[in-house]
């Protein structure tokens, strides 16, 4: 018989998300007259802004036709989208990212996942807790995180905890680790970090020798002027870091799916020969291997993100799920709950009232109010009495929501 990776039994039973959606339909099964409301995972809800529509249909119709009939791109993208991200993502902010540097894909969940195969099977590495599951699981698969260590985590894995005692700022790795997974703002905690804590993490990097795989998906949330919107932004992270950037969280890409992965060429790892070798060059070969490149019509449709009325209409849905963020935020504090986040993120996390945990608080909002979130805990064991909620609703939703959890806390 033939064998399976056994890596995959060490996995926790089921994804995050899909056990959510397990037990929500298990619930909608047994009521089916309740009328739920879905804050949990956070999928975009408003549609793809009129420029981008356009842009899609313009494509379309150029496939449509012989003369301007594509096949097979660039596995790492068009040129048209990468020079228009290399301008003004990085150009427009100071940094140097040249075109090639950028490896457009179709989306930062699969880069996020994909890209720990360039590292040795047995590299250490180190989590923020809690995290996106992604970043663990993609490890589990790959055997790097060892066993079950009996506490809900992995024995090989280091956790670097982030609670509200340590204002969600995780702490550096106090043994040698050859990879750290950061994402800010974060997802779950909706935190995020200052040029100095960025400059901290570089820093230690640098003299670990270790690479930061920074997730910038949702860097179009900040508000603050003075938060980094890229790891770039700090001397010496083109050696040290990694960065995944997302149209999801932005222009809706959820469903259309489109991303984009950054490995400047400064950015090297050690062969076990100890001769070191440039990531950038191993990120193609994996890419040209495994993956086609994103959609033709796709691209195009990205590309138009960066006209001026695309820049506008994206900036018009960010501050749509940012006002649902804010009235969560406000609406949960005025019931008396303890909030995190919503304040340069879509995440917001909350505080579970006493005596309730992450998993209990979700199966009483979700029985008394018919309102969907994430529990903390799904996300790590620091997330544990936490429980998160997004701004991705649709306003009436949203404020329904906020008013219907009310009303069950005061009971
Ligand atoms: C989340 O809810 O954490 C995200 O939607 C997951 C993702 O982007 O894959």
């Amino acid at each position: 018989m033939a064998r399976i990776n056994d890596n995959y039994l060490r996995l926790k039973s089921g994804y995050l998300f899909s056990e959510i959606a397990r037990r929500v339909k298990e619930f909608q099964a047994a009521h089916p007259d309740a009328k739920l409301i879905r804050l949990g995972i956070g999928d975009a809800t408003q549609p793809l802004p009129p420029a981008i529509v356009q842009a899609l249909h313009a494509a379309v119709d150029e496939m449509a036709r012989a003369e301007t009939f594509r096949g097979y791109g660039p596995e790492t993208g068009y040129e048209f989208l990468t020079e228009l991200i290399a301008k003004h993502d990085y150009g427009a902010r100071g940094v140097t990212i040249a075109p090639d540097e950028i490896f457009v894909s179709d989306g930062s969940k699969s880069d996020a996942a994909n890209f720990q195969e360039l590292f040795s099977p047995d590299a250490a590495v180190a989590l923020t807790d809690p995290v996106y599951p992604v970043y663990l699981d993609s490890n589990v698969m790959a055997g790097r995180a060892g066993a079950p260590d009996g506490r809900g985590g992995y024995d090989r894995i280091l956790y670097l905890p982030c609670t509200a005692e340590n204002r969600f700022d995780p702490p550096l790795p106090d043994r040698p680790v050859d990879m750290v997974y950061l994402c800010f703002p974060n997802n779950p905690t909706g935190a995020v970090l200052g040029r100095p804590a960025l400059k901290r993490w570089v820093d230690w990097a640098r003299g670990a020798g270790a690479v930061l795989l920074y997730d910038a998906a949702y860097e179009g949330y900040i508000q603050d002027s003075d938060i980094p919107h890229s790891i770039y932004e700090v001397d010496g992270a083109r050696e040290v870091a990694v960065e995944f950037r997302s149209y999801s969280k932005t222009a809706g890409f959820t469903g259309t799916r489109c991303a984009f992965t950054v490995v400047p060429k400064e950015l090297t790892a050690r062969a076990s020969s100890g001769e070191a070798v440039a990531l950038h060059g191993l990120w193609f070969r994996r890419q040209s291997t495994k993956f086609n490149g994103a959609p033709y019509v796709i691209q195009r449709a990205a590309a138009a993100m960066y006209t001026p009325e695309g820049q506008k209409q994206v900036r018009a849905t960010i501050d749509y799920y940012m006002d649902n963020a804010r009235l969560i935020r406000e609406g949960l504090e005025a019931a008396g709950l303890t909030v995190y986040g919503g304040r340069n993120a879509p995440y917001i996390w909350v505080k579970t009232p006493a005596g309730l945990d992450s998993w209990a608080f979700f199966d009483k909002l979700l029985n008394e109010a018919h309102v969907v979130g994430t529990p903390g805990a799904g996300f790590g064991r620091s997330g544990e009495g936490y429980f998160r909620l997004t701004g991705f609703g649709n306003r009436a939703s949203t404020e329904e929501a906020v008013a219907r959890i009310k009303t069950r806390l005061k009971r």
